[in-house]
């Protein structure tokens, strides 16, 4: 078997041009677990999953991967490097099939030097199977958002970095697709989920990290932080007992 591979981030610093977000972010995520970012809106959750499939400026710091520094390299390399990205929103041909969305993601993966197949993908996704000759654009909100993260794990993956999957679904539709995300993680996918339903995050991740104003300032077991807590840090952008606030 496969040694299990960590992610190790070091000092990350990036942003927009000159705008600078992350400033100075340290994660180690061990391989196949399942980690929940969270964090204040605006907190710099989202700009860490694009630096870290290489879509912001970096502006130094490391990103270890399998005994290389993959900090600046494009995603198509990253990509090909086993690190699949699931962007916020909706991302897939919406007038055209499961099916031939499956076959778009796969296209556009060619030169990841990936092993892309549907059939592997439906093997995971029954839902998906069933809807393969559904437009994608007519299907609900959760089977569209299991139609992204079957496009990002086309290609194999080992860490899987997901943007907030669970805005605008229903309750039972945030049920199936974390109910896929578990699934994936019990087959040894590491996964890095960026979530503002805390208490769905909670219950499935982990290790949950907190970020404010692009740096880590909680990392821990979710049993260890509060949802009062984290409520507060997000109407304050203070921890409990912390004596300033940081602006
Ligand atoms: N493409 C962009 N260009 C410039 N600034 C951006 C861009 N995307 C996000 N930002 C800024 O970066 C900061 C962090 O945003 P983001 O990473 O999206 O936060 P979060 O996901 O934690 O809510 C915010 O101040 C936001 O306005
Ligand atoms: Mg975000």
């Amino acid at each position: 078997m496969e040694a299990k591979t960590n992610l190790l981030v070091r000092d990350l610093r990036a942003g927009y041009g000159n705008l600078d977000i992350l400033n100075g972010v340290d994660l180690d995520v061990p391989g196949g677990q399942f980690v929940a970012l969270m964090g204040p809106n605006g907190a710099g959750k989202s700009t860490l999953l694009k630096t870290l499939y290489g879509m912001t400026s970096i502006k130094g710091g490391n990103i270890d991967w399998r005994g290389k520094n993959i900090a600046g390299q494009k995603s198509r390399a990253i990509l090909g490097e086993g690190i699949s990205f699931v962007p916020q929103g909706r991302c897939n041909f919406p007038v055209m099939s499961v099916d031939e969305n499956l076959q778009m993601a796969a296209y556009t993966l060619r030169d990841a030097k990936v092993k892309a197949d549907r059939d592997y993908v439906y093997d995971l996704f029954p839902i998906l199977k069933k809807r393969r000759a559904t437009l994608a654009g007519n299907m609900s909100g959760g089977e569209q958002q299991l139609l992204e993260v079957a496009m990002a794990v086309l290609q194999r993956p080992k860490v899987l970095l997901v943007d907030e999957p669970s805005v605008g679904l229903s309750p039972a539709a945030i049920g199936i697709v974390f109910d896929e995300l578990l699934r994936l993680h019990a087959d040894g996918m590491t996964i890095l989920l960026v979530e503002q339903n805390t208490k769905k995050a909670m219950e499935v991740a982990q290790r949950a990290v907190i970020l404010r104003l692009g740096q880590v300032i909680w990392d821990g077991l979710p049993k260890d932080i509060t949802h009062d807590e984290l409520g507060e840090l997000f109407l304050t952008g203070k921890m409990r007992g912390e004596a300033d606030a940081v602006h």
